[in-house]
């Protein structure tokens, strides 16, 4: 195990380059299942969720190769079996994709029931109603789900909640089924629509990504290419976030802006300066944080990704703030960790009110999922004197070189060996 040790106060000056979406990678990597010849992929971040797809394909027997460092060679026409390592699919949310993939391929589908962030009950009824909708049946053996069906048809799809994962199960189980596929109410976010661009030059027909009607004509084959994933949105964020916290000046560069929209604007609602170039954002913050109130929403509204790192940033701007995260069940498991850094936050249910005191003392904290993390990161940095950050595997779920893009930009940060007595402060 370890963690990270911060010296706080110091503010964030420089420049950092984003790396590929984490929640696009991991789909697009899983949707390779889809392709009927080799492919290349660009701007992969370097993370253990795709680490994690990856050894999922290998493991089936697909061939995966680095061509360099963040671009990789797929060729999974070898893959007979299409089922998935108990142990692999029960590690992550985003094996839940194999389930889309392998079914829209095969007609046959075993994954086990998706592990992830703890954010509260995380249930895919909706990914099985889309599945079912298509002609599919499932059946839950041993903790697996077992898809299947003779044939997948088009139909029409409707969520009855908006959901990122289940659009994305459902475009990928429908590209290859037979006739139209109709995707009412389908999720907007931009990883949402880069899968579709994906499949798209690979020949499939995908209308309506990014939009809440997705259309899908069904195609017979795939063709490889080369694609380079989207940058990633909610890492750009957590340094723009980062840099206002600290009082900093950054620039971020390879993001794509419109995807930033509601960061900046609730981040310049905060009094901070955010300047948009093509592909770069610039942040800076000399002067005090505003108060302000904050509700996530799905895409193009304020994303619950981003909802730890602001609410964080908040707590050093001097007056009440207003959050609302009610896409999930609790994702304020990180404010306990922040109570100790000197924060005055309380919860219910899924409302937080921060009464911030323009200040965090420096503090030894454990991360309890990725966001909660990068948001205790961000604490340290802000805080005065010395925060230890433990858990840091959550962190490297979706974040490259977090502590190396933080050096870059003048933080006092280091990566230590910590000995695993965690586990036991977290389950109390
Ligand atoms: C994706 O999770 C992301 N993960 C999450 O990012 C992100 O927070 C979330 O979308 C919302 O944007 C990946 O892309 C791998 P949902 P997902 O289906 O697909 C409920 C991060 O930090 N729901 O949109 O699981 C669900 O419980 C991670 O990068 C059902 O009830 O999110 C939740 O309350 C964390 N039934 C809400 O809908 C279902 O069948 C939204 O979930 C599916 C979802």
């Amino acid at each position: 195990m370890e963690k990270f040790v911060i010296r706080g106060g110091k503010p964030l000056h420089g420049e950092v380059t984003i790396s590929g979406a984490k929640n696009a990678a991991v789909a697009i990597v899983a949707a390779t299942i889809l392709c009927d010849e080799p492919c290349v992929l660009e701007n992969v971040p370097d993370i253990s969720d795709i680490a994690i797809c990856m050894k999922i394909l290998r493991s089936m027997g697909a061939v995966v190769n680095p061509v360099t460092k963040n671009t990789y060679y797929f060729d999974t026409r070898s893959i007979r079996e299409p089922k998935v390592p108990y142990e692999l699919a029960r590690s992550m949310r985003a094996s839940t994709y194999f389930l889309g993939t392998l079914l829209g391929r095969f007609h046959d589908a075993y994954v086990a029931m998706p592990g992830g962030c703890d954010l509260g009950d995380r249930p895919i009824d909706q990914h099985l109603k889309a599945f079912c909708s298509l002609g599919a049946q499932y059946e839950l053996e041993n903790g697996e789900v077992h898809c299947y069906a003779d044939g997948l048809i088009g139909s029409q799809i409707y969520f009855d909640i908006n959901t990122v994962g289940g659009t994305i199960n459902a475009i990928m189980a429908s590209v290859k089924a037979k006739g139209l596929t109709i995707i009412e109410n389908a999720a907007k976010e931009p990883h949402i629509v880069d899968l579709a661009n994906f499949l798209n030059s690979m020949g499939a027909d995908i209308r309506g990504a990014g939009t809440d009607v997705i259309k899908i004509r069904g195609v017979e084959r795939l063709k490889g290419i080369t694609y380079g994933i989207i940058p990633d949105q909610i890492e750009a964020g957590t340094y723009m976030v980062a840099a206002a916290a600290t009082r900093g000046h950054v620039v971020i560069k390879n993001v794509i802006p419109k995807h930033l929209e509601s960061i900046t604007a609730k981040l310049r609602k905060c009094g901070v300066t955010v300047i948009e170039n093509d592909e770069s954002v610039i942040v800076s913050a000399s002067g005090d944080l505003l108060t302000t109130n904050l509700k996530t929403m799905p895409h193009p509204g304020f994303p619950t990704d981003m909802q730890p790192q602001f609410s964080t940033m908040l707590t050093l701007a001097e007056g009440t703030s207003i959050i609302t995260d009610d896409i999930f069940d609790n994702r304020f498991k990180y404010v306990s960790e922040l109570r100790r850094m000197g924060a005055d936050i309380s919860v219910d249910g899924t409302v937080a009110v921060i009464r911030g005191k323009g200040m965090l003392q420096g503090a030894p904290v454990v991360a309890s999922d990725l966001r909660a993390g990068a948001a205790l990161i961000i604490a340290g940095l802000a805080a005065e004197g010395v925060t230890e950050v433990d858990n840091i595997h959550f962190v490297e779920r979706g974040y490259e070189c977090i502590d190396k893009k933080l050096q870059g930009l003048g933080a006092d940060i280091k990566r230590v060996a910590a000995p695993d007595t965690n586990h036991m402060r977290m389950s109390g």
